[in-house]
C-alpha cells in the first residue's frame, strides 16, 4: 500500500471537524460550546449499577452534552469486553450488563439523541484493537496506572517484575489498546470521562498520531479529553482514594439506585474532620469536606467558589451532611424508580441495545473498511 494511495483514501473519507482549541484537555464549563459536527464518544464498564463518581464524573455530562448539541453525534457504550478482564460467572456478567444499560437510561440518556450499545456487539472493536495493539509499546502500557490499581500492585511496580508478570492477566495489561480502539473506531473528536481516564486518553492521542504519521494520513482526529468540574469524586470513607465500585467498604460509595435511607446513612458516616468555623475547599488539609463540597458543586452545577459561599447558613458538620444527603436523594429519586421499572422490562432493554448496535456497527464497518485500506489489509 503506497502512501499516495493511503492519502487518497484519507481525503475521500468524511473529515470530521477537528476545530479544537490547542489544549487536548478541556474542562466542560459550558455544555453547548462543542464545535459543530463533533463526534463524542465514551464508555462505562458494566460492573453493575453506576455510582455517584460515574454519574458526576461522566454520565451526567453525557446526558447534558447530548441534549444541548443537536449538531453533534454522541456514541455511548457499555464496555463489556473491558469488564471481562475480571472473570465473573456468566449469569452475573449478563445481569451486570442489563443493570448498566438500565442505569444509563434511568440517568436520563435519551436514545433519540445518542447511540447506546454493548461493545461486544460490534466486533470491529476487536479487529481495530489488534492493529492498535501492534502499534503500542509494552513500555507505554507499563506506564499506565490503572492496570496496577486493578491488579492490586503498587504504582511503582513494573510488568518486568516476575511476580507482577505472573499475577497480571495479559488482557488487563493490554486494556488501554482496546480503549484506544473503542475511541478511534468512530473517529471520535471528544471523550467525556472522569480524571482517572486522562492518562489513557493521552496514550490514545499518541497512538492516533503514530497511525497518522506512519501512513501519511490525517485519518484519526486527536480526541480531546472532556473533564467535568467534578472530575474526581472520592471515597466517602477514605477520601485519599477515588470512589469505586470495587471498594469493599459498602459505605464508601453511593449508587444511583440506593434508597433515601441508604444514601442518608452513607453520607452520615462519611469521613470529614473536626475543624470548626467557616467551610473551605482544601483537598489537601480537608479532603473529606472538600469531597462533599465537590459533590454539591457537581449536583448543583455551581462553581466551587459559589458552592462554598452558599454554605454559610450550615453551621455544623451534621447540617452539611444532611444538606448533601438531601441533594443526592433528590437527584436520584426518580432515577431509582425508573431503574427498577427498566430492569423488569428486559425486552425493552434488548430492543434499545439492538437499535444502538445497528447504528454503531454501521459507522464501525465504514471506518474499519477505510482503516484496512489505509494499512493495506483490504
Ligand atoms: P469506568 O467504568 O471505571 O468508569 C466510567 C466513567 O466514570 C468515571 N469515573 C469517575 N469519575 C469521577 N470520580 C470517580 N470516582 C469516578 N469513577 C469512575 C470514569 O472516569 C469514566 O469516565 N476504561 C473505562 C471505560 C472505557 C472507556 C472507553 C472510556 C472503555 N473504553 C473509551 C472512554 C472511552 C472505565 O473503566 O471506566
Amino acid at each position: 500500500m503506497s502512501y499516495l494511495r493511503a492519502t487518497r483514501v484519507a481525503s475521500r473519507v468524511r473529515f470530521l471537524s477537528t476545530k479544537q482549541s490547542t489544549s487536548s484537555i478541556q474542562e466542560i464549563d459550558k455544555y453547548n460550546d462543542l464545535p459543530p459536527n463533533s463526534r463524542v464518544f465514551s464508555m462505562i464498564q458494566p460492573t453493575g449499577r453506576i455510582h455517584l463518581g460515574n454519574y458526576l464524573g461522566a454520565v451526567k455530562s453525557w446526558r447534558t452534552l447530548s441534549n444541548t448539541n443537536p449538531d453533534s453525534e454522541f456514541i455511548f457504550g457499555i464496555a463489556d469486553l473491558h469488564a471481562f478482564t475480571t472473570l465473573k460467572p456468566a449469569t452475573e456478567l449478563k445481569e451486570n450488563r442489563y443493570q448498566a444499560i438500565a442505569s444509563l437510561l434511568a440517568s436520563g440518556l435519551d436514545v433519540s439523541k445518542c447511540v447506546l450499545y454493548f461493545q461486544s456487539a460490534v466486533p470491529e472493536h476487536l479487529e481495530l484493537n489488534w492493529y492498535l495493539t501492534c502499534m503500542t509499546s509494552m513500555g507505554q502500557l507499563n506506564r499506565m496506572t490503572q492496570w496496577k490499581l486493578k491488579a492490586q500492585q503498587s504504582q511503582t511496580s513494573s510488568i518486568t517484575d516476575e511476580k507482577v508478570m505472573e499475577s497480571t492477566k495479559a488482557g488487563l495489561f493490554c486494556y488501554p489498546a482496546l480503549q484506544n480502539a473503542d475511541i478511534l473506531l468512530y473517529r471520535s473528536t471528544h471523550v467525556p470521562v472522569g480524571d482517572d481516564q486522562s492518562q489513557h486518553l493521552e496514550l490514545c492521542r499518541n497512538i492516533a498520531k503514530l497511525f497518522n504519521n506512519t501512513y501519511g494520513v490525517d485519518y484519526f482526529p486527536l480526541p480531546k479529553t472532556l473533564l467535568t468540574p467534578a472530575k474526581k469524586i472520592l471515597s466517602l470513607k477514605n477520601p485519599e482514594k477515588k470512589m469505586s465500585k470495587s471498594d469493599p467498604v459498602q459505605a464508601s460509595c453511593v449508587y444511583v439506585t440506593d434508597s433515601p435511607e441508604q444514601i442518608q446513612s452513607k453520607i452520615k458516616k462519611a469521613t470529614t474532620d473536626s475543624i470548626q468555623g467557616a467551610w473551605n475547599y482544601d483537598p489537601v488539609s480537608r479532603p473529606g469536606i472538600s469531597n462533599l463540597i465537590n459533590i454539591i458543586s457537581g449536583l448543583t452545577n455551581e462553581s466551587i467558589d459559589n458552592t462554598v459561599a452558599n454554605l454559610h447558613h450550615l453551621k455544623d458538620h451534621k447540617s452539611l451532611k444532611d444538606y448533601v444527603a438531601d441533594l443526592i436523594v433528590n437527584e436520584f429519586d426518580d432515577k431509582r424508580q425508573l431503574y427498577d421499572e427498566l430492569l423488569q422490562n428486559k425486552d425493552y432493554l434488548e430492543q434499545v441495545c439492538k437499535q444502538g448496535r445497528d447504528k454503531a456497527r454501521e459507522m464501525a464497518l465504514v471506518n474499519i473498511g477505510e482503516i484496512k485500506t489505509i494499512i493495506g489489509m483490504d
